[in-house]
């Protein structure tokens, strides 16, 4: 086995992330630089000292995670997301919403603002997952900074969100407690059932052929019929209906009854 594939095998027992599902030139490429960086001269000598040092490790998961994110990332996608539910909304129960891959929260708390402009607080139940569990950290506290905050709308900010310090803001407590967050591989563990709303977006990208249709099919059995599936902007699906979904607009599917 080469050096690469016996480092994929062990960091696999040791962490449990299958990097033989995501798409091998491009992860191999960013742990490369990083490798090289610190000084390894291959991966194995690399794994062993990060599974001895936590600082090295915590590095290298960061570096295979990709936390990128922004709140209201692509507006008009989000504007498009809740007209389309305001207008389909078939109950005055609660919406149950997952956020698939949260990073470090930006995604469910732009979801549950999106909501806010249609349903009160109460009638919203978020579940927001990722493999990361630093970044489930900081969706959890909610604190951000000024700067990456200026994206939501003032009348939202308002409403929603209270100085922290000098240059960070937190979402209010009522606004925190709809979301959930909490750890969960989307290659590994198993999906949450009977959603409306399901939004997975920008990690698809990273994931092999073999994983996302495999991933389609889970996705689509966690929504309820008519529920709806909202993926990134270069992650349309092709042959949608193979996997129970039918597009309703770019990049939006709802699960066929
Ligand atoms: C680029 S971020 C996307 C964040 C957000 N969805 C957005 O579009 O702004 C990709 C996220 O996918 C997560 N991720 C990568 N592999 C994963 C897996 N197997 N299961 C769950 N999350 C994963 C990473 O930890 C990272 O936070």
């Amino acid at each position: 086995m080469g050096d690469y594939d016996s480092f994929v095998a062990k960091f696999h027992t040791a962490t449990g992330i299958d990097l033989t599902q995501y798409r091998q030139s491009q992860m191999e490429r960013r742990l490369t630089t990083l490798r090289d960086r610190r000084g390894y001269a291959n991966f194995t000598h690399y794994l062993e000292a990060a599974l001895r040092d936590a600082d090295l490790l915590a590095e290298l998961m960061d570096r295979l995670t990709i936390n990128v994110s922004s709140f209201y990332r692509n507006p008009e996608r989000w504007h498009a997301f809740g007209a389309w539910i305001a207008k389909n909304r078939e109950q005055q129960g609660t919406l149950r919403a997952w956020s698939a891959a949260c990073s470090t929260g930006q995604e469910p708390y732009t979801m549950a603002m999106v909501f806010s402009e249609f349903m009160t607080l109460s009638q919203m139940e978020i579940l927001a997952t990722d493999i990361d569990p630093h970044a489930l950290g900081v969706g959890e506290h909610g604190v951000y900074s000024r700067d990456d905050l200026e994206a939501i709308p003032a009348s939202v900010r308002e409403r929603f969100i209270h100085v922290f310090d000098d240059t960070k803001d937190r979402f209010n407590d009522e606004l925190r407690a709809r979301i959930s967050f909490r750890l969960h591989n989307l290659l590994r563990d198993d999906f949450p059932e009977n959603l409306d709303v399901v939004v997975c977006r920008n990690v698809l990208i990273y994931f092999t052929d073999d994983a996302k249709e495999k991933l389609y099919h889970k996705f689509s059995r966690s929504l309820r019929p008519r529920g709806i599936l909202f993926v990134g902007s270069t992650e349309q699906i092709f042959h949608s209906e193979t996997y129970g979904l039918s597009q309703i607009a770019p990049f939006f599917y709802t699960r066929m009854p």
